[in-house]
Parts: C-alpha cells; structure tokens; sequence
C-alpha cells in the first residue's frame, strides 16, 4: 500500500487556507456541518489542536473553576427545537456525563461547545473563552471525538495520528513518538500499520479517540465514545477517561449507557426534548428516584419461597420478585430492613450466599424523570417542534 501523507497534508492545509470544505475520505461529512461566524470549516484538522497560544490578548470570562460553562443554549433547525435553553457547567478536572434519549439533542450541544455550530441563542464559554467570539482559542485547547468516525480510512492508524501530530505542529519525530504512545495506549500497535479501512469498528472507535488526544487538549469532547465498543473494550476506554481525568483533563461525555456515567461521571446532566430535566451527582440522581431494593440470594433454591414470605414482610409492602436465577428482591424503604431480614434468617435456620441493598439503577432514575428507557427510541422522543 502507498500512501503519500505529505502530500494529503498539502491537500489539506491549502483547502483550509482557501476556507474549502474538507471531507475526510470517511466520516463526518463536513459538508453537513453548519459553521458559526469565523468558524473555519478546516476545524476537525485543527479541533484537537492545542498548544502554544499566539495572537492578542482574547476576552476572557471564567466562573470560578467551571472549564466548560453554557448558559441558555437555543439551537433550532428548521422546525426542530434541538436545544431550547441549556445550562451546562463542568468544574477543572472533572467528568460531566449527558444522558438523554434519542434526539434529545446532546451532540448538538457538543457540536456547539467545540465551534462546530453556532447556537442561535445563548452562551458558552470554554476555559473562559467564547464559542463564537473567541472560536480560534477554544479549538486549541479541546479534542473533540464524535458520535461519528473521522479518521482516513486509506491511511494505517499509525500514519493517521502522524498526520495529525505533524498538523498539530509536533515536528516529525514529536508526531511519531506521539503517535507510538497512543496505539500503545489504545492497544492497536499490532494493527498500526494496517490501513484504517480494514479495522472493526471498535479498532476505528479507538483510533478515532486517539486522535482526538494526539495534541494533549485540557478539554476533551466524548460523544458517545464507546458505542459499537464490546464489553471488554468498554472498560479499557473508561480506564483512558479516568487517566486523562486524573492528569488533569477535564471531560464532558454524552452517552445512553448509564452504567457507563455511573462509572464515570462526577456529575450528570439529564437532557430531553432540548431542555435540562435533572442535574445531579449520580447518587443524588439516584436518590431522587427513592427507595432501594434488598437483594437476597439463598443457599438452597428449595428455600426461595420462604426467603421470598420474609423479604416480603421487611419489605415497603410489595411482593418479593425473583429478579435473577435464585436472587429475590424486594423493594425497602429503611436500612434497617437489612438488618432485620439477617435476624429474621437467622431464626428461620435460612442460609444466603447473598445479601445487599441497592440504591435504584440509572436506568431507573432515567425511567423516572422521562417515562422512558434510555435506549427506547419511539415517537415520544422527538424533539419538540416549533409550532407553525
Ligand atoms: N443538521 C441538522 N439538521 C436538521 N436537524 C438536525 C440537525 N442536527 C440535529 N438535528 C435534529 O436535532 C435534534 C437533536 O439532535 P442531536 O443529534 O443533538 O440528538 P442526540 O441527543 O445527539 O441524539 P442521539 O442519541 O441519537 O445521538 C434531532 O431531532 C435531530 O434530528
Ligand atoms: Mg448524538
């Protein structure tokens, strides 16, 4: 296989000089993208930039510690209301998970926070400089990492991170070092010399978040990073997200797994139909939804329906369900039901392999505050549209 990298980024670097579209060979089609004012359409070459920061002094407003702060966003694409006034606010060094349903518009959020799209109302400033005014010197300090892949799907993963270290000014040695350290980090340096095209899609997903990451960004932009990820992979990508936390990025996450924000996230802010429904830690969030379940697992299945007559009188008043193979639970108001059920075990001479009390689920808590799973993608979900 041949592939001229210089020669790509001569390509590129005229067509962002002469303000052309550029259109990866896969991926986000840019052409789609609507550009804010002064937003050049080159960003996804220059989103995950960062680095050294020249020209005049911008206006510069943060609060307090907030990297990431959106007030009142509004964002309307013909007669879908996508955002209708959404608040963000993500503290230095920290996780913010967005969770909504299907076209609850959090990746439009996202193309608005990284200068992909101008809001139509609103504002939002990241590490204190304006999306819009100040567009140049948010795109130095971010990685954005889309819903969708953006990587060039003829060159191999190595010489994709290369091009983007040597766009991002790394020089060619920085770009290979870089580039090495990433396929390391994202366990694809057996597949780095293969082009991109004949990558799974979750050898894409990952070489597409390594390349948001070739230029170090303070603030990276995840939507949806581990879609199409398997399990396994899953959790190796969270372990990336905390290191990059814990070296001080700070990060804001869409996705509809909960579990995933649950693991990761300091905070969540829920969005549905364009608007802010719930912001809370998870466990606030969880506490919001009330209640916990008692989860009990006797040692002999010949036991579960007395367990079950047990669980039933400690419990809140409903009847004890098997939620699992041989697992009964039942639903609690009171610690203190924890405690009584072991005595109550006791004396009846019943063994458990299992005992715990839970606070409700994420999904549970997204249940609660929308009528609807996260995953379910129905009618009901559609944003709400501007009336005629
Ligand atoms: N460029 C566009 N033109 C027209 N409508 C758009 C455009 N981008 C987004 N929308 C609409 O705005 C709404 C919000 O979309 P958005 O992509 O932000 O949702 P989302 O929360 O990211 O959904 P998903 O979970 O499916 O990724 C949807 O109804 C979508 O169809
Ligand atoms: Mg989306």
């Amino acid at each position: 296989m041949r592939s001229d990298v210089g020669h790509r980024i001569g390509r590129w670097q005229a067509l962002c000089r002469g303000q052309h579209i550029v259109t990866p060979t896969v991926g986000v089609d840019l052409t789609a993208l609507t550009l804010g004012p002064g937003v050049s359409p080159c960003q996804p070459v220059s989103v995950a930039c960062q680095g050294g920061v020249s020209g005049p002094a911008q206006t510069r407003r943060m609060t307090a510690d907030l990297v990431i702060e959106a007030e009142g966003l509004v964002k309307t694409f013909g007669k879908t209301r996508a955002l209708q006034g959404v608040d963000l606010a993500v503290p230095r060094g920290t996780v913010l998970g967005v969770l909504g349903p299907n076209g609850a518009g959090k990746t439009t959020a996202v193309r608005i926070l990284s200068t992909l799209l101008a809001p139509d109302g609103g504002t939002a400033r990241i590490s204190g400089f304006d999306v819009v005014r100040d567009a140049e010197r948010v795109r130095q300090s971010i990685g954005l990492t889309g819903q969708y892949a953006s990587v060039d799907e003829d060159l191999t993963g190595r010489q994709n991170l290369e091009l983007f270290g040597t766009l991002l000014e790394l020089g060619r040695a920085g770009a290979r070092r870089r580039a090495a350290e990433l396929l390391d980090w994202f366990d694809l340096t057996d597949a780095a010399n293969r082009q991109a095209k004949t990558y799974s899609g979750g050898m894409r997903r990952r070489l597409d978040l390594a390349a948001s990451l070739v230029g170090s960004p303070d603030v990276i932009f995840l939507d949806e990073p581990t879609t199409g990820l398997d399990p396994a992979k899953r959790e190796d990508m969270w372990d990336v997200v905390r290191s990059l936390v814990n070296n001080g990025s700070t990060v804001l996450l869409t996705t509809q797994y909960l579990e995933e924000a649950d693991a990761l996230a300091d905070a969540i802010t829920v969005i549905d139909h364009g608007r802010v429904i719930a912001h809370d830690t998870p466990e606030g969030l969880k506490r919001v939804v009330g209640g916990q379940t008692l989860e009990v697992r006797p040692s002999d299945p010949a036991q579960l329906p007395r367990t079950a007559e047990i669980l039933t009188q400690v419990g809140s008043g409903a009847q004890a369900d098997e939620i699992r193979k041989g697992v009964l639970a039942v639903p609690v108001t009171d610690d203190a039901a924890l405690t009584e059920s072991v005595a109550r075990f006791a004396t009846a001479g019943i063994a458990v392999t299992e005992l715990s009390l839970h606070l409700p689920s994420l999904d549970e808590v997204f249940f609660t505050l929308t009528g609807r799973t996260a995953s379910e993608d129905d009618t009901t979900t559609r944003p709400t549209e501007v009336a005629a």
